[in-house]
């Protein structure tokens, strides 16, 4: 089976494990359309990429710990779908959680699946219960205050903040979090990992910003154009199109460049190549490369 189609396997067991066990009905489909069907899965790929990388001597923590990312990075976007954040009424090309079930199960179900995460970390550990401990650090550090997602989100409340700083937070340590969870993982040193999700992850981000410039939401499955209309912070609004464009480049190349020699040294060149391809198709910028990109700059981001 490939790497995807076992994380999609992994995600409707754990799914499906709750749903067995009774409860709200409404909660437990809210929370069912937020992770299935789902998008890309980089976060669980990358995990397991470099778990493979650093010989995935348990691979059931190791799918435990890209569940778990997997799951928070779909909470995360119930939560960010809300009114009260982007107000965003498609997602993954289907009405948001909140647009198919309410507010308050939207919020609800974004709890649940921090909750749930972290339950189905803890029993994928059962074989290799020294490395729960650092692998659920790593993990709560993607996702937590003052560095992971919850603090990229808290960002927006504030008058100023850096774009990296912002980026880094909001995107990047989930990405971070996936590397350096997949080497724990697998018994190896995380530390050697993070400038690969450091830096995919800040790629990842800038991919969205130029999108949410030149794509389109049908391709997208998901609105565009909210970053001026929110007056977020963005890649594009601060460097311009061709700059961000020029940005994304320098930090694939710096992912690239930062992949150690290795047993899956080219599987994982090739992962992040496919997905800068994937994020910032060629053709869809020379369409908009003579295409004039008005007030991208409402506010001034420092
Ligand atoms: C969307 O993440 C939010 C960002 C951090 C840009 P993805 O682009 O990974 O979303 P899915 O999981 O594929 O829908
Ligand atoms: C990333 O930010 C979302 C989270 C960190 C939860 P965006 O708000 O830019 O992502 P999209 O465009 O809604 O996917
Ligand atoms: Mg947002
Ligand atoms: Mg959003």
């Amino acid at each position: 089976m490939s790497p995807k189609l076992s994380i999609e396997s992994a995600l409707e067991t754990v799914i499906k494990s709750y749903e067995d066990q009774g409860g709200p009905q409404l909660l437990a489909q809210a929370i069912r359309h937020a992770v299935i069907p789902g998008g890309a899965r980089i976060r669980p790929q990358l995990c397991l990429a470099v778990a493979s990388a650093c010989g995935n001597d348990d691979p059931r923590l190791a799918m435990g710990a890209g569940v778990a990312l997997e799951i928070l990075h779909c909470g995360s976007l119930v939560h960010d779908d809300l009114p009260c954040f982007d107000n965003a009424q498609l997602r993954r090309g289907i009405p948001s959680v909140h647009a198919a079930y309410g507010e308050r199960l939207a919020v609800l179900a974004g709890d649940a699946l921090i909750v749930m995460a972290f339950e189905a970390l803890v029993h994928a550990a059962e074989q290799s219960l020294n490395r729960l401990a650092p692998v659920m650090k790593l993990v709560m550090q993607g996702v937590g205050t003052p560095h992971g997602i919850i603090a990229g989100q808290a960002w927006e409340c504030e008058p100023k903040v850096s774009l990296r700083t912002y980026q880094k937070a909001k995107t990047g340590a989930l990405f971070s979090a996936a590397t350096m969870a997949g080497a724990a993982a697998a018994g190896g040193n995380p530390e050697v990992w993070q400038t690969l999700g450091d830096s995919l992850g800040e790629a990842y981000q800038v991919a969205d910003d130029i999108r949410d410039v030149i794509g389109d939401m049908q391709s997208l499955g998901k609105p565009v154009g909210k970053d001026i209309e929110l007056d977020r912070p963005s890649a594009t609004r601060q460097f311009g199109l061709d700059g961000a464009v020029g940005y994304f480049d320098e930090l694939v190349a710096k992912a690239i460049r930062s992949i150690p020699p290795c047993q899956g040294e080219e599987f994982l060149k090739k992962l992040v190549l496919h997905e800068s391809e994937r994020l910032v198709p060629n053709a869809l910028y020379d369409r908009h490369l003579h295409a004039p990109v008005e007030d991208l700059k409402k506010r001034p981001v420092v």
